[in-house]
């Protein structure tokens, strides 16, 4: 089994025979037969570091995939993986089950799953040093994942490239967009990168953090007195972030989310219109289920690993892939790479927004109505923080609202686009927009690679 860094598996005429042959590649297969193409692979991003990558070609009944765009799916965590949940339980062309998801992105675009950062899904590493501990390594990891990734695949150099994320997904996004926007002008990366989307994105963390109570409170999941208890947290957390003590914050957040959990009856985090899911027992020692990151790895992390999910992507998934090494299981490093990244979790990256927006790159907030983690309010907060020169402009626009089809009258969403920053307020969603709200994310997906 070839893992090693690497250029194109085959040269192509040898593809072309194995194919003819009949014969697996373990880099191409049709599956479904009557879908669509394709190719996944591993590119070793850095010593004792392989990310794994999976690609979609857009499946389009009147277009070629080269009249329609590519997009990058970042999940959040860190630690849940994009090929896993955001293909099969968001915007995959199949759902869990195996069955047609009607909603899909791939009616639309073409669709690249990166398990990012290295340990993820069915990326891993072979030394417990080389998970990835910050944002800065994070981004040049996906430089070289890129970098091979168009090399390879020339046919997507000119195509309109987009970044979609969701949650730590979005913080990860913004990063990457960045290091890829400089990697074009230097032209070391050729790609035809045309925006990025930050979805219920954790782009400051702390403005989530001071918006749960009041949100909670206005819609009667918290009392006078919890709202009390939730708000002296979030100021200690607050007061952590001011003093760049971003363990302790960390800290504090999860202990912030005990205090809401026990005064909202179980609120569920990723759509308060519904309780907290009882999950199966870790797998690890109790001790890890007791301490502070134990804890949010479990609501973070876990809800993205569920074990039917996990048996999906270690079964079928595995096999049909043939080219994941007997020793990686989907989801058996991920606790490792959320505890890795303690240190950057409560860090904000609002600044690099600023730097997005300043040099001239598509940035798209879109944020779901009944998400709690990273609630729309949070979301306003740190919007208005930029120091964009244009931002006075923005906010003294009025949103306009959206439908998920022409003829229906049941407003899906609100928009406000002014020059590159865009903002979509998404009714009736969570934390997971694609899972909650289909239609409307299809067709938001639509409007920000401007297919309509
Ligand atoms: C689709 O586009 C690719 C790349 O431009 C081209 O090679 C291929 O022939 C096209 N397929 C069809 C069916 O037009
Ligand atoms: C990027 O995509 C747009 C839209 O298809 C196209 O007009 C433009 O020429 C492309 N740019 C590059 C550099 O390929
Ligand atoms: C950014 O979006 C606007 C439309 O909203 C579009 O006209 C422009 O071409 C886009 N820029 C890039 C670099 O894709």
């Amino acid at each position: 089994m070839e893992l090693a860094p690497r250029k194109c598996r085959f040269p192509p005429p040898l593809l072309l025979l194995l194919l003819l042959l009949g014969l697996s590649t373990g880099a191409i297969v049709n599956w479904p037969t009557e879908e669509g193409k394709e190719v996944w692979d591993y590119v070793t991003v850095r010593k004792d570091a392989h990310m794994f990558w999976w690609l979609y070609y857009a499946t389009n009944p009147c277009k070629n995939f080269s009249e329609l765009p590519l997009v990058m799916w970042l999940q959040g965590g860190p630690g849940g993986s994009s090929t896993g949940f955001g293909n099969f339980e968001e915007i995959g062309p199949l759902d869990s089950d195996l069955k047609p998801r009607r909603t899909t992105w791939l009616q639309s675009a073409s669709l690249l799953f990166v398990d990012n950062p290295v340990g993820t899904g069915f990326s891993y590493v072979d030394k417990d040093d080389a998970y990835a501990k910050d944002l800065a390594t994070v981004a040049s990891d996906m430089m070289v994942l890129l970098k091979t990734f168009f090399d390879c695949h020339k046919e997507f150099q000119t195509i309109p490239f987009y970044i979609f994320s969701e949650s730590y997904g979005g913080k990860m996004a913004a990063g990457i967009a960045l290091e890829l926007h400089k990697a074009i002008q230097q032209g070391s990366i050729k790609c035809n990168f045309s925006g990025v989307a930050l979805g219920d994105s954790w782009i400051s963390p702390v403005d989530s953090v001071l918006s749960w109570g009041p949100y909670l409170y206005s819609v009667s999941l918290l009392d006078d007195q919890g709202l009390a208890e939730v708000s002296q947290v979030a100021e200690e957390v607050l007061d952590a972030v001011n003093k760049g003590l971003y363990k302790e914050a960390t800290q504090l957040w999860g202990q912030a989310e005990v205090i809401i959990e026990q005064n909202t009856d179980g609120v569920n985090f990723y759509n308060i219109l519904t309780k907290n899911a009882p999950m199966s027992p870790m797998k690890s020692s109790l001790e890890f289920t007791q301490s502070h990151l134990g804890h949010l790895y479990h609501r973070h992390v876990r809800h993205l690993n569920q074990d039917s999910l996990s048996q999906l992507m270690n079964g079928p998934i595995r096999k049909k892939l043939g080219i994941i090494p007997e020793d990686c299981s989907w989801g058996g490093q991920s606790k490792n790479v959320f505890l890795n990244m303690e240190g950057d979790f409560m860090k904000p990256v609002i600044s690099i927004v600023d730097e997005l927006l300043e040099a001239g790159v598509n940035v798209t907030v879109y944020n779901g109505q009944l998400d709690l983690i990273v609630d729309t309010v949070g979301q306003e907060a740190w919007v208005r923080k930029l120091k964009w020169t244009e931002l006075p402009k923005f906010n003294q626009l009025k949103w306009k609202p959206l439908y998920s089809e022409a003829k229906s009258s049941e407003t899906s969403a609100f928009v406000k686009r002014h020059e590159n920053l865009a903002f979509y307020w998404i009714l009736r969603a969570g934390h997971m927009v694609p899972s909650d709200q289909g239609d409307i994310a299809l067709k938001m997906m639509r409007l920000v690679t401007q297919q309509e």
